[in-house]
């Protein structure tokens, strides 16, 4: 599978006859590391969280017994499709279509759990770039669309074409770390209406001198905001953890650095519960916490055969983890009840602030009890 905030500047190999593509133009990334660091138990229950055209399901299914359990969850129409057949062809297969946000969700409506792991490979799918009409791309011109789930709004046309200049500039710089955001957004905003892919590539070439680099940096940016992806991973995985019996595992994938952070922050939060910021003023010490968790893969790269043969991999970080206590962490109470649409950083600091003994808690909890964020 494919990931186009991969590599900026290139887009992925996906669909075009690369060797270690698979028929359909897919090849999952470090599959046999990622289920070695997820399958602790082979008769347990796992949750493939990014099914995509199955890749790493199948290898997982090939791990696990004809006891096991395996619910697959996609926000994709086509890959639900692709999944429902897999089911269909094997027992231990249950589909939900939806965002893994919502997992603890499907676990209860599929009655699995608790889990024995759960992998994220996270990111988009070689189809979903492939298909010029779904909008990720921008070497093809196609729709400006970028909705990994075709049933949610806005399109990413829709919210270009809407959004003031100071949001847009926002985006750019928070999920595309775009220097020169200021000066993309105010040239998005002149382009105005903007349908296509290739309306919003030239905008953005016309705005920089960086070419393809900054190009691929918006499109990450606007797909990040659109899909709302990096809180759906805090979400997802927060929920996964959750889900975890003692001894379980977790597996991520990821691309780029702001998803390879964020995993690292759940995975540091649930080892030391939430740290407060250094400069906030608090009252007492925070309680020190149990290690809840034991590293299994940290920093894990593709070697340099399978990037030779899937360029994608490059950018690819694995990281894993397992359960060692059932003690409820913090971070795992808070994500539950709070609003899915925020700014993870926000969230944290918010987070971090709410549950310390500081002055300013009992405002904080009852803001956050008015939804002011
Ligand atoms: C990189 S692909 C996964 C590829 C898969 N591991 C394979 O080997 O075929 C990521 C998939 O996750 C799905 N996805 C991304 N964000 C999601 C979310 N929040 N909820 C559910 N599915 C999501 C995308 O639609 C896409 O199909």
């Amino acid at each position: 599978m494919e990931n186009a905030s991969a590599a900026p500047g290139a887009e992925p190999c996906g669909g075009r006859g690369l060797e270690g593509c698979g028929d359909d133009g897919h090849a999952p990334v470090m599959p046999s590391e990622l289920v070695r660091a997820v399958v602790a138990d082979r008769h347990g229950a796992y949750v493939d969280a990014t099914f995509g055209r199955g890749g790493h399901a199948k290898h997982l299914l090939d791990a696990l017994s004809p006891r096991a359990r395996l619910l697959v969850i996609d926000c994709d129409a086509d890959a639900v499709r692709e999944a429902e057949a897999l089911a269909r062809r094997d027992r231990r297969v249950t589909v939900r279509r939806g965002r893994f946000g919502d997992l603890t969700d499907h676990l209860r409506d599929a009655q699995i759990g608790p889990l024995s792991g759960a992998l994220f490979d996270v990111g988009m799918s070689s189809p979903q770039i492939d298909q010029a009409a779904r909008g990720f791309s921008f070497s093809a011109n196609g729709p400006l669309d970028m909705r990994m789930d075709q049933r949610r709004k806005p399109t990413a046309a829709a919210w270009l074409n809407n959004a003031p200049e100071a949001e847009i500039a926002s985006i750019v710089r928070r999920y595309g770390e775009e220097h020169q955001a200021g000066r993309v957004a105010r040239r998005i905003v002149a382009a105005r209406p903007l349908d296509t892919t290739t309306q919003l590539a030239d905008a953005v070439g016309a705005a920089t001198t960086a070419g393809k680099q900054a190009v691929a940096r918006v499109f990450q940016a606007v797909r990040i905001h659109i899909n709302d992806e990096l809180a759906e991973l805090d979400r997802g995985l927060t929920a996964a953890f959750q889900a975890l019996e003692v001894g379980g595992r977790i597996g991520v994938i990821t691309f780029h650095g702001l998803e390879h952070r964020l995993v690292r922050r759940c995975f540091r939060e649930w080892t030391q519960g939430a740290q407060a910021p250094r400069r906030l003023p608090t009252t007492g010490v925070p309680t020190p916490v149990a290690r809840r968790i034991a590293t299994v893969a940290k920093g894990v790269r593709a070697s340099p055969g399978e990037i030779a043969a899937n360029p994608r991999a490059r950018s690819a970080l694995l990281q894993a983890v397992e359960k060692l206590s059932a003690k409820p962490c913090r971070k795992a109470e808070r994500s539950a009840t709070w609003p899915e649409r925020q700014d993870p950083r926000l969230a944290r600091v918010a987070a971090v602030v709410t549950q310390s003994p500081t002055p300013l808690a009992p405002f904080l909890a009852s803001a956050r009890s008015w939804g002011a964020w």
